[in-house]
């Protein structure tokens, strides 16, 4: 495990200020796949891939509406902080619709919209916290599967196995797995891939 690598060591001293990360996204975006992708050797995105009408919450720059494409899913919308990394993943042709938005404040979208949401590398350090996935439940139907990974620097510090406990308790959720995994290959970063059936 590396904080050797001076990009993640700038992302994960992110705290949280909206404008500091929108700097060092629109920074990054450009580069984005080739330094996770390549130098990474980054496979979170790769992980959670799901059968449904999905929403990429956070999806920068659309790695794995890439990663959902090729398993053949055609009703994918993105959204992001961060408008240039949303331009890049426009450029993907994975998705519908692709829009800026804040994951931490409730979210410009109807109850039940989507059958899945998935959210790859947002639930970490500096980004999003755990409460972030009451909205993601309330935009999820029914009997839908919310699809996250949590990083492993974030996953007790910001207590997401009492969150999602928390979350079950108030009949949110059923939670339906929660798996370790590989997170950047090359760094050697773990994350949990937790998987939630909405209720
Ligand atoms: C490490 S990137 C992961 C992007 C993509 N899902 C992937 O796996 O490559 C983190 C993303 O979270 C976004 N982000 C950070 N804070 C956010 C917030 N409050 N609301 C929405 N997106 C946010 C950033 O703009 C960035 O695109």
């Amino acid at each position: 495990m590396s904080e050797n690598n001076p990009l993640l060591r700038r992302v994960y001293a992110l705290d949280g200020d909206k404008e500091e990360t929108r700097r060092v996204y629109a920074e990054w975006a450009e580069q984005y796949d080739r330094d996770t992708l390549d130098g990474m050797g980054y496979v979170a995105p790769g992980l959670v891939a799901r059968d449904a009408k999905v929403l990429d919450a956070g999806c920068g720059t659309g790695l794995a509406g890439v990663e959902l494409k090729k398993l053949g899913f055609t009703n994918i919308d993105g959204n992001d902080l961060s408008r240039e990394m949303l331009e890049v993943a426009g450029e993907k042709n994975a998705y519908g619709q692709l829009s800026e938005a804040d994951l931490t404040v409730p979210l410009e979208i109807a109850d039940d919209s989507y059958d899945a949401v998935i959210s790859v590398g947002v639930f970490t350090s500096g980004h999003v916290k755990p409460k972030a996935l009451d909205e993601l439940a309330r935009v999820t139907r029914k009997g839908g599967q919310i699809v996250v990974t949590v990083h492993e620097k974030v996953w007790e510090a910001d207590g997401y196995p009492d969150y999602l406990e928390d979350m079950e308790m108030r009949g949110l959720v059923n939670i339906q797995a929660v798996k370790e995994a590989p997170y950047h290959r090359n760094e050697g970063y773990r994350c949990q891939i937790c998987i939630l059936e909405v209720l």
